[in-house]
């Protein structure tokens, strides 16, 4: 592709996307297309010559687009409801032309420094203290990760040169989240060596919080057992009900009992630039980490994920390791972001959130967060006002769940269960909506996420009417 190709192309591109972002909604939100569909579709070989860049978007049209769940629709109501943003597509587009590696400082002093600034302005808005230092990591699964290796490295002695197997001398050592706690908790402790059963799933109360009574008890039945506490993970936003545990009371903990605290803040966090929601950080500012996701609810195209340490040396000390060939003469007076995990290379993630941050404005951005808390909370008040619906958890952000459970039924809790599955389904194939469910205490719940930019009442609306309509078939 010449230069003037790559222009011409690039032009229809971005008027394609300028559509695209417009009206996603024209597309079914959820994908109506088989398995195996668009393998079958597609040559098992690549071509031997080159093709025309009409005919590979032509195809992108015919064949992948079908394949497409649309994210970026307003009325994609599942999981957590993320969204791409404009500047965001035009930096990711930038930063893909520029190709920025940025392990070293040298490599990208731009990416390596604008890291800081974009993540020290976020810090801000959140109101993390200045001591946090911030790193990007591409999702919170891999952040939370690297929290767990930081806890590893203080806990466990010589872990980084020696290892865990066939140390005798090394007792089991435990975890702690709740209940809720998302899994990457799980395959984070899986993947570094400390084994699934290290981690302790804690009792929630009525509202989905960690128990700090049940989280003591486990401590103290631990060390009676010679088992070794190293680290709890207190949620803000768990990933079914979004409910949030008591991070000061657990800090309190943490401190007494020398563990490490990282805060899975990834979908909540970014509410503290709220004044309604300020307090959901209250804590955090004792944690040893903290992670939160601007992919998640601010607008930022996946994937970008801010980890926050006011110990980074920690991370240094678990993940810092230069080859001669890495070596530079200013690697004293430089931070190398090679240094603060397992990957080498880094893409120039930093410009997309600057980007976002400065072309949206936190005014503009905390007005977008308040509707998606306003109309979760209107939402919420349908369903209380509903005789055929329950709600099944509080509402703290822009999640609310709830199932159908008709005043005069007389269903058993499997049949209405199974009822509920089957709404989801018969809904989502409809294409109007996509949402998903979960299950809280064992029962089938019903899960309406929202957070996408343009998301309004009218969507909502037609969500609620939708759910209500095919109710009635149920
Ligand atoms: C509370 C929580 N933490 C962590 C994650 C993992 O996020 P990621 O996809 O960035 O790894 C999720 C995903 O939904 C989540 O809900």
């Amino acid at each position: 592709m010449d230069t003037e190709d790559f222009r011409e192309h690039g032009h229809r591109l971005v008027d394609w996307i300028a559509d695209y972002l417009a009206h996603a909604e024209r597309y079914p939100v959820l994908a109506q297309i088989k398995p195996g569909d668009i393998v079958r579709a597609l040559p098992a070989r690549a071509p031997e010559e080159p093709e025309p860049f009409d005919a590979i978007m032509a195809d992108f049209e015919r064949i992948l687009l079908p394949g497409i769940t649309h994210w970026n629709s307003p009325n994609f109501f599942a999981y957590f409801a993320i969204t791409g943003s404009a500047p965001g597509v035009l930096a990711d587009l930038l930063s893909a032309a520029l190709n920025q590696q940025a392990m070293l400082w040298r490599t990208s002093p731009a990416a390596t420094e604008l890291e800081a600034v974009s993540l020290g302005w976020l810090r801000r808005l959140i109101g993390l203290p200045d001591s946090f230092e911030g790193v990007i990591y591409d999702t919170a699964s891999i952040a939370t990760m690297h929290a767990m290796v930081a806890a590893r490295e203080v806990a466990v002695a010589d872990v980084r040169a020696k290892g865990l197997a066939g140390r005798s001398e090394i007792p089991r050592v435990a975890v702690y989240c709740s209940d809720q706690t998302h899994s990457s908790i799980d395959k984070a402790l899986i993947a570094i060596g400390l084994g699934h059963e290290s981690l302790r799933k804690i009792a929630t109360d009525d509202a989905f919080r960690m128990r700090v009574d049940a989280l003591s008890d486990a401590i103290a039945r631990d060390r009676a057992d010679g088992v070794l506490p190293i680290a709890v993970v207190p949620t803000v936003g768990t990933t079914s009900t979004t409910s949030i545990d008591p991070v000061a009371e657990v800090a309190e903990v943490c401190a007494r009992q020398r563990l490490w605290m990282h805060v899975d803040a990834a979908y909540g966090g970014v509410a503290a630039m709220l004044p309604s929601h300020a307090h959901v950080l209250a804590g955090a500012e004792r944690a040893d980490s903290i992670v939160v996701n601007p992919h998640k609810w601010l607008f930022t195209p996946f994937d970008l994920t801010a980890f926050y340490s006011p110990r980074m040396e920690v991370m240094r000390r678990a993940f810092a390791l230069t080859p001669d060939y890495l070596r530079t003469s200013e690697s004293s007076e430089v931070k190398n972001l090679m240094d603060t995990g397992v990957q080498l290379g880094r893409r120039f993630r930093s410009l997309k959130l600057w980007m976002i941050l400065r072309s949206f404005g936190a005014r503009q951005i905390r007005a977008h967060l308040e509707r998606h808390v306003r109309l979760a909370q209107q939402l919420a008040t349908l369903i209380d006002e509903h005789p055929d619906f329950e709600r099944m958890a509080p509402v703290p952000f822009s999640v609310v769940c709830f199932r159908w459970n008709p005043a005069d039924s007389s269903l058993t809790e499997t049949e209405l269960d199974a009822r509920n599955e089957a709404l989801v389904e018969r809904v989502n194939r409809t294409g109007e909506i996509f949402f998903s469910h979960t299950r809280l205490r064992g029962r089938l719940a019903l899960r309406i996420a929202i957070g996408h930019i343009r998301t309004e009442e009218s969507h909502v609306r037609h969500a609620w009417d939708l759910l209500i309509r095919e109710a009635l078939h149920s």
